[in-house]
């Protein structure tokens, strides 16, 4: 019998809705972006957030549900992310799921938002991305805007965190790095993007390899980058214009015309994609890993792709693991993982109580739904 999942997620500034069947195929991933709201503001204002979210939640469940051709009733449950993200964003669909599944006396389903992340890897989108569940053990790169971790997961679905970053995530380095270079908001599209014309090897950065921990470190690059763009750096003299930001720091700077910003974007870009890929291809190789994954919103960047496939094929020599990533519409932020990540914790009977509350900060492998879980 098939198991009909309604996801939502509203854990930082994107609503999302998806119908997922089996824990495996996604029937529909609706997903309202606010990055418009927040572009003015250089990167997410919490308080916007919350209140788009509260605008776009009914329209984006409906559209889902529609796109789906799937009603209420003929739903299983309803599964929401209960954290980690900003705290009145999550509490929309938090509010949103318990107030569907209680009306519609379904199950309410709560999920890690970074254990849904992970999950994407064993989504199919019939048509687009049919794929097999990955082979176990695996070992998985998390990087999103957020968080910056690498996990292993074990034959028996057990993860283990083997490192995370000390400091910014992988994502908040590229977001900062894209404003230091003034290349706007979202900054990991616009490095990729900007770094497609550029020398990777033209400027010399530092990388944080930490000896043999499996843990990271961006923020020597991004202060490395910083003191490379100062002297291109044209000193703001006149007032701003009306629709600039009152905030300075707001702002987006201006350069001198001779500034290699390809040349630049590119070397950062490769800074911070190097160590990823090096670490995650030597922990897969430590742990005899049978597939590597990658997941969250870096997992979109081609350069983190190739160098991995690249570091795996090294280490592993002749015969090494495949190395997966989520379909892009599954990469960022979406539904559908909190949906198939739902169905798995539903098939458990891991059913969150009606007082089931957002959770800000909710790490990995802390001893909740969807962090201990096999996967199908
Ligand atoms: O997973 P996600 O959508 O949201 C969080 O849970 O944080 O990840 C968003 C992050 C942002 O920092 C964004 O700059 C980054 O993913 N990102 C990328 C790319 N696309 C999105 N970073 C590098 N290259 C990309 N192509
Ligand atoms: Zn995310």
């Amino acid at each position: 019998m098939t198991i009909t999942i309604l996801g939502i997620e509203t854990s930082c500034d994107e609503t999302a809705a998806a119908v997922v069947a089996d824990g495996r195929v996604v029937h529909s991933n609706v997903i309202a972006s606010q990055i418009e709201l927040h572009r003015a503001h250089g990167g997410v204002v919490p308080e916007l957030a919350a209140r788009g979210q509260v605008t776009a939640i009914i329209p984006v469940v409906n559209a889902a549900l529609a796109r789906a051709g799937v009603c209420r009733e003929d739903l299983d449950a309803i599964a929401v992310t209960q954290g980690p993200g900003l705290a009145g964003s999550l509490l929309v669909g938090v509010n949103a799921a318990k107030a569907l599944a209680f009306g519609l006396r379904k199950p309410l389903v709560t999920v890690n938002h970074l254990a849904a992340h992970v999950y994407a890897n064993w989504l199919s989108i019939p048509g687009v991305a049919e794929v097999e569940p990955p082979a176990l053990p695996a070992v998985c790169l998390l990087v999103s805007g957020g968080h910056t971790e690498l996990l292993v997961l074990e034959e028996d679905g057990i993860q283990r965190v083997l490192g995370r970053t000390l400091d910014d995530a992988a994502g908040e380095a590229f977001d900062k790095g894209a404003r230091l270079l003034g290349l706007g908001y979202p900054g990991g599209p616009a490095i990729q993007k900007a770094a497609a014309g550029g020398n990777p090897a033209a400027v010399a950065l530092p990388r944080a390899w930490l000896g043999e921990s499996d843990d990271f470190s961006f923020s020597g690059v991004k202060t490395a980058l910083l003191r490379t763009v100062e002297p291109y750096r044209v000193p703001e003299t006149a007032p701003p214009g009306p629709s600039a930001s009152p905030f300075p720091e707001h702002r987006p700077p201006r350069f001198h015309d001779d500034m290699p910003t390809g040349d630049l974007a590119a070397s950062f870009e490769m800074a911070v994609v190097e160590v990823l890929a090096v670490k995650t291809a030597r922990a897969a190789c430590r742990c005899g890993a049978r597939s590597v994954l990658i997941a969250g919103g870096v997992a979109a960047n081609l350069i983190l792709r190739r160098r991995l496939v690249e570091e795996v094929a090294v280490v592993f020599g002749g015969d090494s693991p495949p190395v997966r990533w989520p379909h892009l519409s599954l990469c960022t932020d979406n539904a559908a993982m909190v949906a198939g990540l739902g169905a798995v914790l539903y098939n458990h009977g891991e059913v969150a109580a009606w007082d089931a509350d957002a959770f800000p900060r909710f790490p990995l492998g802390s001893a909740q739904l969807g962090s201990r879980r096999s996967m199908p």
